[in-house]
Parts: structure tokens; sequence; C-alpha cells
């Protein structure tokens, strides 16, 4: 079901008029102009512009050394290239934690320098001040619960959040402190399925799911994992729609033979 392919411009409205109407929210991450025009013209209804960029684009480890400036370029080339789609940009670690000041100035400059039209930020009640500060700017806020990649040290691993009792408890207790913060959607990541789908129909806000299972009320994917550029990430909860390791790969080695070979260029791909 796709009642809302005629939108011009996804807007914050629209992805709480589709939770209404239960039409599912399609989002992928985006970092530069080129496949970010591709992923809009396909008709994605959000892109993210993830903190992610820190792990595909530049090959750290984490996500915690991009900066605010990184993420603005990436946020940038994206805006270039998009008509249609809602376009939200992640406050980088330490540019909004412990300080509701910064988390504001921090939002302000994303905005400002990139004209992307939403943030999204990490963490429960204790981010909620950032959110309501941010909020006065008039800018649009997104929350980020489950697997925080921004506190993995705190957590250790990669592994699913939230299967313990306690944990699930404070979960329920933080989607519902971001909804009355103001948050406008949240994502939830690596979480118990059936969990998800509780806080799902507990909020009237947006919950976009990431290894959440299919009770909340869209997708978001790497767009880099589920095109298959990176063919060493293998999450259960990843759906590889190409293999574009291998693609290119094999285009690179047809090329270098071309080359070597003396085959390319032929009589036609010259002057
Ligand atoms: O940075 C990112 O790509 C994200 C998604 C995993 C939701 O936050």
């Amino acid at each position: 079901m796709s009642v809302h392919k005629e939108i011009k411009k996804v807007t914050t409205n629209v992805l709480q008029e589709m939770k209404r109407s239960g039409e599912k929210i399609s989002m992928l991450t985006a970092y530069d102009y080129t496949m970010a025009r591709i992923v809009d013209s396909a008709g994605i209804d959000v892109l993210l512009v993830g903190d992610s960029a820190s792990n595909v684009m530049a090959g750290h480890e984490t996500t915690l050394p991009i900066t605010l400036d990184q993420m603005i370029y990436h946020a940038s080339s994206v805006v270039r290239a998009v008509n249609r789609a809602l376009i939200i940009v992640d406050l980088p670690f330490g540019t909004y934690q412990g300080n509701s000041k910064e988390a504001l100035n921090s939002s302000i400059k994303i905005m400002k320098e990139s004209g992307a039209h939403a943030v999204k930020l990490e963490g429960g009640m204790e981010v909620t001040e950032s959110i309501q500060r941010i909020l006065t700017a008039g800018i649009p806020v997104m929350g980020h619960l489950g697997l925080t990649p921004q506190s993995i040290y705190k957590f250790g691993t990669y592994t699913v959040r939230a299967k313990e009792e306690l944990e699930a408890k404070k979960l329920i207790e933080d989607a519902h402190a971001l909804e009355k913060a103001g948050c406008f959607a949240i994502v939830l990541e690596k979480i118990p399925a059936k969990l998800a789908e509780q806080v799902a129909k507990e909020l009237t806000i947006p919950v976009i799911g990431i290894g959440a299972g299919g009770g909340v009320d869209g997708q978001v994917l790497v767009f880099h994992d589920m095109v298959g550029l990176n063919n060493e990430f293998n999450p259960r909860f990843l759906r590889r729609y190409l293999n574009l390791y291998e693609e290119i790969q094999g285009a690179v080695k047809s090329y270098i033979t071309d080359v070597k070979s003396k085959d390319f260029p032929n009589a036609n791909e010259q002057y």
C-alpha cells in the first residue's frame, strides 16, 4: 500500500499521517550527491545522513570520530540531490551530550549550513532537555534508542539490546519521554521485535526500526549494506538487494584486463 506516492515533499506531518493510515515508512541512509539522487528518484520517504558515514565513508571503526563539519559536508551534498525525501542529519558524538545549549548550537549550524530538514540524536531521558531546547528554534528532532552506536564503549558489543526485563522497561520509559519532549519520530535499533511492536503501539509518533522486526511504523537500513557494497557486515536483520561489492570488483578487473591488453580504448573510443 502506498497512499502517499503522490506527495511532492515528505514532511514530518506526512510521516505522522503515514503512521495514522498504516502506510509503512521507508528510510535509508545517504551521504553523497550521486547516490542520494538515485535513492530519492526511486521514491524513498526519508533519507538519513547518518553518522554511520564515519564507518562506511571514512573507514573508522566506530561512529565517534566524525565531526560536525564533516556531517554538514555530507548533508549538504545530499540536500543538493533531493527533491522529495525528508532529510534528517545525525548530531555527531560530542556535539550535544550533557549540554543543551551546545545541542541547540550544533543543530542550528547543521540546518543553516546544510539545508537539511531535521536532526537526530541518541539517548533517552538524559537528552530530553536538549530536545526541548532544539525545538525552541523550530528544528524537528528524531530520537534513537536501543543499540545506540555512540555509546558503544559503554555497551562493549554490538549485540541485541533490551533483551532483559529491566532494560526493556527503561527503553519503554525512554520512548515515552522522547515523545513527551517533542520528538516527531524515533528510531529503534537492534531490539526484540515484540518490544519494538509494543513501543510502536504505545506511541503516537512514528517508530522506525532497524533490526527491530516488522511491527513498527517503518524500516531503515544503511544504504551501503542493503546494496552489498560492504560484504563483511552480515547481521540477521540485513536484507541485501544487490551484491555491488562483487559487481564493482568484477567491472574493475575487466577494465584492468582491457587496459593491459590494449583492448581499451578502441577506435570508436577516441578522437
Ligand atoms: O547512522 C546511522 O546510519 C543510523 C541508522 C543505523 C539508524 O543511525
